[in-house]
Parts: C-alpha cells; structure tokens; sequence
C-alpha cells in the first residue's frame, strides 16, 4: 500500500494550498475532495435537482461524470474549474455531502487515488473515514474571522469585492453543517496532529507539516 497524508479541517483554513505544497515536495499524488463534492454540486445545479429530493442525487454522485486533469475539472468534457469554486457551489456542496448514500458512492472514487509514491488527501473525512490507516494524518484550524479575513484579501487580490460580515456568515453556516452532520462529520481522526494557523503565515504552516512528516521517517 502506498503512502497517504492526510489534511482535514474547516473551509479556508490553508488545507488545500499545504496539500499542494507537500504533494509538490513529496512528489506524491493529490486528491481535493471537496473538488468531487464540488463538481456533485455542480451537476445537481445543472440539472436543476432539488437539494431535498434525495434520490436523483444518489444516482448522480454513482455516475458523476467528472475528470480530474493536471490541475483542472473537467465535468462531461467541460473545465469547471473555476465555476465550481464559488460560495453558492460550495453550499450546496455542504447541503448533499451529508447523504450517506452520497458518501458511499464517491468513498471508492477517492481512495483510488492513493498509489505509489503516494497521496496527499485534503478534504473533512479524509483522516477519519477515507484513508483511516493513513501514515500521518494532519488537522488545520483557525477561527471563522481568520478564515474570513483571509479569504476577503484573497478575493481583493483577485479584483472582487467582499463583505467580510457575509463571509463570516457563510463560514460558520458551512462548518455547522459540516460538523453536525451524522455521516462523517468534519472533526480531527483519534490519531491526527492539530495545527492552529490562526497565527501563522502559510509557509510557517508548511514548514510545520514538513517537520512532522520528516519525524515520521
Ligand atoms: O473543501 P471544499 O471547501 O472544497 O469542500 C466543499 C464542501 O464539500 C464542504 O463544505 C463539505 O460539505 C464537502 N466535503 C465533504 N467531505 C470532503 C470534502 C468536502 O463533505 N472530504
């Protein structure tokens, strides 16, 4: 079996830019997850399901016909790359993720991603349910107003405007669905090392993770 790291922990908390920087350092594979529970969204926006109607969901998320190529998604032959990272893709995301069904269907889809040299896995259950025996399992927090402030510069960089109190809003109703959920909610693995970035800068969080994955041989 190939070796697995896996990043859990809320939204805008740096998984994902980490997961990259080790995934590049390592040279191993790397699997966004929530990028699959994204592009679920996506498709059930496009077909205009209900979030409700539980079934047609299912039946998507069996057969979703996304693609993961180089660093883009690429959903039925089109890149949603970057319509899938928007704040109303990601709630409904956080809406159909709790089905167990859901779950199910897309468990086998992630876990053949881990193949030699090895995975990098970022997403909520990665540590918990999807890789639980992986070698090292890393779970980042900071506060929904550090998150929030983070995101509003990433946005003003990108020319957008943002609404810090609308952020904060959309966080925190995130993490309680993600957190509340029965079906492998977002909390730390018994055997996980926390990281709190609340004060920390993105390359102290990555040379954090580097020391911890070299203590571990
Ligand atoms: O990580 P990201 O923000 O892209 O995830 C979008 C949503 O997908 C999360 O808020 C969560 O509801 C869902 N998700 C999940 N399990 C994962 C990854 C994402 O339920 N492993």
């Amino acid at each position: 079996m190939s070796v697995v790291i896996t990043i859990d922990g809320p939204s805008g908390v740096g998984k994902g830019t980490l997961a990259q920087w080790l995934a590049c350092k390592t040279g191993f594979h790397f699997l966004d997850s929530g990028a699959i529970y994204r592009s679920l969204a996506y498709g059930v926006m496009q077909a205009e399901l209900d979030v409700n109607d539980i079934e047609p969901i299912i039946a998507l998320a069996k057969t979703l016909p996304v693609e993961f190529k180089a660093n883009s998604i690429i959903y039925e032959g089109v890149d949603i790359t970057s319509k899938v990272r928007t704040e109303e893709v990601a709630s409904i995301a956080s809406q159909v993720a709790p089905i167990p069904e859901v779950r199910a269907a897309l468990l086998e889809r992630q876990q053949a991603f881990a193949q030699a040299p090895g995975l990098i896995a970022d997403g909520r259950d990665m540590g918990t349910v999807v890789f639980p025996n992986a070698q090292l399992k890393l779970f980042l927090t900071a506060s929904a107003e550090v998150r929030a402030e983070r995101r509003v510069k990433q946005l003003k960089n990108q020319g957008n405007d943002a609404n810090i109190a609308r952020i904060i809003q959309d966080i925190r109703a995130r993490d309680e669905r993600d957190a509340n959920r029965k079906t492998a909610p977002l909390k730390p693995a018994d055997d996980a090392i926390t990281i709190d970035t609340s004060d920390l800068n993105i390359d102290q969080v990555c040379q954090k993770a580097a020391s911890l994955l070299n203590s571990q041989g």
